[in-house]
């Protein structure tokens, strides 16, 4: 097993650390400032508004010098805990060097595409470089119609894939903005939820060849024949750390390919090393035939990928994939110093294990809690399922939000919750720090459960 890298160790004689109530008067004054200019703000935000002035490892230190355990990574972004040092450094050495040189190649463009060819898993060996998820999912879906010359698309209820056109008609944001202008030709279909399925075998378990049933007579009868592929998240990130059965995505490659359509998979938020691979669908052997990475890429520097397979390599030159920033050095040398420090700090290994052990502690914590109906973790992706009964399985809304204020005033610098709580600790943190961690996140259950009378 491997060990947490020295350089993110956390004291826990001194950390969590909070001087004042958060948010304190410092953090106060500075978010009354900015939010007079600074408009729509995220769920995370609003309910937490504490102002963050500094961050190293998994540690986030706010405006009033209170130090909180990091169990978001920014929003599931910075895998590596804050300003890891290789990171850093190189990105300050290409900002010194290089900037922008629009799509001509550069040599740390060059070694990233070839690490990236490396670690890959299949034929994944043509690559086009963005600056956010949304514009890599775009790419994705260009790349799809420009292979298969045909634009039909296949996404999943309650997925998420960024807030651009293409993003919003594959995702689900029911927004009145966006509802009514969801673009044509693009399809939503229920995905297998273990913990709440829709279809069951004989004996309750969830029966996966039912949705794939339902696929081929959604592609026969509810589409126009004009199918480019599928687009799913491998495991739903914003839709609550929701893993899909085991055998759900090798069925899905075995459809498409039965079917002559493409497999996209979007990773930006379970790709490089976050759930303990390169790529997530690689825990179940498959590789889709178009992925995009984000997120933990560039560790909070902004650099997204779309990644293809062999045969579909020469459809980017009908795209017009280039753009500003795609690719840019400063960009380059951080996804390349990301990928060489989760080498050399064995970070895959690390995310498994961390998971393997949240799991068994979120475990107890469901033994022991009225109101946990599930919890689930693979690698540093993890999510707890607040319900109101867990006969029922119906979902307990009210709680999560305490939760989360709780939790935060405690140390805990997370991600908000409707009924489900999403944790994506860094996966340099140590076993301590993680279970230290969901100790506050049972305390602040416990003390909910009180308020609520259970
Ligand atoms: C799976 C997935 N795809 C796409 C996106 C959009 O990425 P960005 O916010 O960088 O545009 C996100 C962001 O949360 C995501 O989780």
């Amino acid at each position: 097993m491997s060990e947490a890298p020295r350089w993110a160790h956390v004291d826990l004689e001194r950390i969590p650390n909070m001087k004042v109530p958060p948010p304190g008067p410092e953090s106060e004054r500075w978010h009354r400032r900015c939010t007079t200019y600074f408009k729509g703000l995220s769920g995370q935000v609003k309910l937490f508004p504490v102002t963050f002035e500094s961050g190293y490892g998994c540690v986030l230190r706010d405006a009033d010098g209170n130090e909180y355990i990091d169990f978001s990574s920014g929003i599931y972004v910075t895998t590596l805990g804050h300003c890891h040092p290789k990171v850093t450094e190189a990105v300050q050495k290409a900002a010194a060097t290089l900037q922008n040189a629009h799509d001509f190649t550069t040599p740390v463009k060059t070694k990233l595409v070839e690490k990236l060819a490396e670690i890959l898993p299949g034929d994944l060996t043509g690559f086009q470089l963005y600056d956010s998820g949304t514009t890599a999912v775009e790419a994705g879906l260009r790349v799809m119609r420009a292979a298969t010359r045909r634009h039909e698309l296949i996404s999943c209820f309650y997925d998420y894939h960024g807030k651009t056109y293409g993003g919003v008609s594959l995702g689900h944001i029911r927004s009145p903005v966006y509802g009514p202008t969801r673009a044509p030709g693009f399809h939503m279909v229920p995905r297998p939820d273990v913990y709440r399925p829709l279809w069951t075998k004989a004996d309750g378990t969830i029966d996966t060849d039912a949705y794939i049933g339902f696929y081929e007579q959604y592609l026969d009868k509810g589409t126009a024949h004009q199918t480019a592929g599928f687009v799913l998240e491998p495991i739903q990130g914003w839709g609550g750390s929701v893993m899909p059965p085991d055998d759900f995505f090798p069925k899905m490659r075995a459809l498409c390919d039965r079917q002559g359509i493409l497999l996209m998979t979007d990773e930006v938020l379970t790709g490089m090393a976050r759930t303990g691979a390169w790529l997530c669908t690689e825990h179940w052997g498959v590789v889709p035939d178009v992925v995009t990475l984000g997120k933990g890429f560039g560790n909070g520097f902004p650099v997204t990928c779309v990644a293809v397979r062999e045969p579909y390599k020469e459809s980017f030159e009908a795209i017009s994939a280039s753009s500003s920033y795609g690719g840019n050095p400063m960009a380059c040398a951080a996804a390349l110093a990301c990928i060489e420090a989760i080498e050399e700090e064995h970070l895959l290994e690390r995310a498994r294990h961390l998971g393997e052990l949240a799991l068994q502690r979120m475990e107890r914590i469901k033994a022991g809690h009225a109101i946990v109906g599930d919890v689930r973790a693979r690698g540093c992706l993890m999510g707890i399922e607040l319900v109101k009964d867990k006969a029922t399985r119906e979902p307990l809304d009210e709680a999560g939000k305490r939760v989360y204020q709780k939790a935060f005033r405690k140390g805990l610098a997370w991600i908000p919750a409707g009924h489900i709580l999403r944790m994506s600790p860094p996966v340099v943190m140590e076993d301590e720090v993680l279970l230290k961690g969901l100790d506050i996140i049972e305390e602040a259950i416990g003390e909910t459960e009180r308020e609520l009378g259970y």
